[in-house]
């Protein structure tokens, strides 16, 4: 078992290890004493690990009000969002009580806003059961839900009080959802440190979780403390990001976002290469971590198009934007550019 403590507006443990949701209860109560608990979860989650979850909560004496939605990211709106607050009222909620998030990142955005705005604040625990939430949206206070005009339009920074992160719940991710992950990992080996590029050679992240979680959480950790709200140095995180959400909404979503952000990595990698940014042997190291994780490093998108896509990203601001440019592995510099120049430099990642 690893404990990252992260040290932001509020202090919370970030525990991660195997077998922890058996005993999620006990580690609940330790941080919030509650009577009763919001446990908010999809359908297929709870149906795999709902069970669990509630028999230790009652071991604990915390009564669950459980509030199941349908998996995906079209839970994450205002609608459901209403009918949980309703569900949360209906039963009895207290401001002393938790909302729990068990669940992927849907769960937790949902759950963690739900936490944020019911009668202005209630204790929030996060179990992510995704690699994705075990690495990125678990941590770091980001909570919102998406309005029909855009991705999380509606939002709180709100710190949960504790993230418990059971890697035995890994071992039932799909593939897909297993690569979403990878893609964010090798997203932190590229930004931070902590050894993390070489140990992802070495084995593979799915027999080293615990490991690897940690690692990614550190470098989280390390960002979120200087940054909490997101205006200078947590834009690192968005490292692929800008080409990433583009090839999405180009693709219309059929692209899953580990592998938009993998090939947004790949050509803003290669562009740096191009104007004496970096090294080359910064691209041949990343383009081989890609293909390790099976991740693709090329899109049929071209330059015009996924830069005139960029131009509606909501990180950017007037006429320029941040771009997240690698100068060696684990260390990447913010560059602001011109927004017309965009397309230039996805020239020189490669695109046509
Ligand atoms: N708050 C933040 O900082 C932040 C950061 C990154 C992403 N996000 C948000 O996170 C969301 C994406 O998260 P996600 O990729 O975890 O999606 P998700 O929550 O929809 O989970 C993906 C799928 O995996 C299934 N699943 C979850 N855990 C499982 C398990 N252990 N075994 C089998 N199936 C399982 C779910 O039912 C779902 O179908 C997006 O809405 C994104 O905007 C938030
Ligand atoms: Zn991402």
């Amino acid at each position: 078992m690893t404990t990252v403590t992260v040290a932001a507006s509020k202090k919370y443990d970030v525990i991660i290890g195997g077998g922890l949701l058996a005993d999620a209860g006990q580690y609940i109560a330790d941080v919030v004493s509650c009577r009763k608990a919001a446990l908010v979860s999809d359908d297929t989650v709870f149906s795999l690990y709902g069970g669990t979850l509630q028999k230790s909560l009652a071991l604990s004496g915390i009564e669950p009000i459980t509030f199941i939605f349908p998996h995906g990211e079209y839970s994450k709106s205002l609608s459901v969002y209403g009918t949980l607050l309703g569900a949360m009222c209906d039963g009895g909620l207290s401001v002393s009580d938790a909302v729990i998030a068990l669940g992927g990142g849907v769960a937790g955005d949902l759950a963690g806003f739900a936490a944020a705005t019911y009668r202005r604040g209630t204790a929030f625990i996060q179990i992510p059961t995704t690699l994705l939430a075990a690495v990125d949206s678990s941590v770091g206070g980001k909570t919102g839900i998406n309005l029909e005009r855009g991705k999380n339009q509606a939002g709180a920074f709100y710190q949960p009080s504790l993230v418990l992160c059971d890697t035995d719940t890994l071992k039932t991710l799909p593939e897909r959802e297993y690569k979403n992950g990878c893609a964010e990992i090798i997203k932190y080996a590229m930004i931070g440190g902590y050894g993390l590029f070489e140990e992802l050679f070495d084995l593979p992240a799915h027999v080293q979780y615990e490991d690897v979680i940690a690692k990614c959480v550190a470098i989280k950790r390390d960002i979120v403390e200087k940054d909490e709200r997101d205006t200078g140095i947590r834009r690192l995180l968005n490292f692929g990001h800008t080409v990433g959400h583009a090839i999405e909404v180009c693709s219309r979503y059929t692209v899953p976002h580990g592998e938009a952000v993998a090939v947004g990595m790949a050509v803003i990698t290669s562009a740096a290469v191009r104007f004496g940014i970096c090294s080359a042997d910064v691209e041949r190291a990343l383009y081989e971590a890609l293909g390790k994780y099976s991740l693709p490093r090329k899109t049929a998108f071209s330059a015009e198009v996924l830069a005139a896509a960029a131009m509606n990203d909501k990180k950017i601001r007037g006429d320029r934007l941040t771009l997240i440019v690698p100068e060696a592995i684990g260390r990447c510099a913010m560059t602001d550019i011109p927004k017309v120049e965009l397309a230039e430099w996805l020239r020189a990642g490669g695109l046509k």
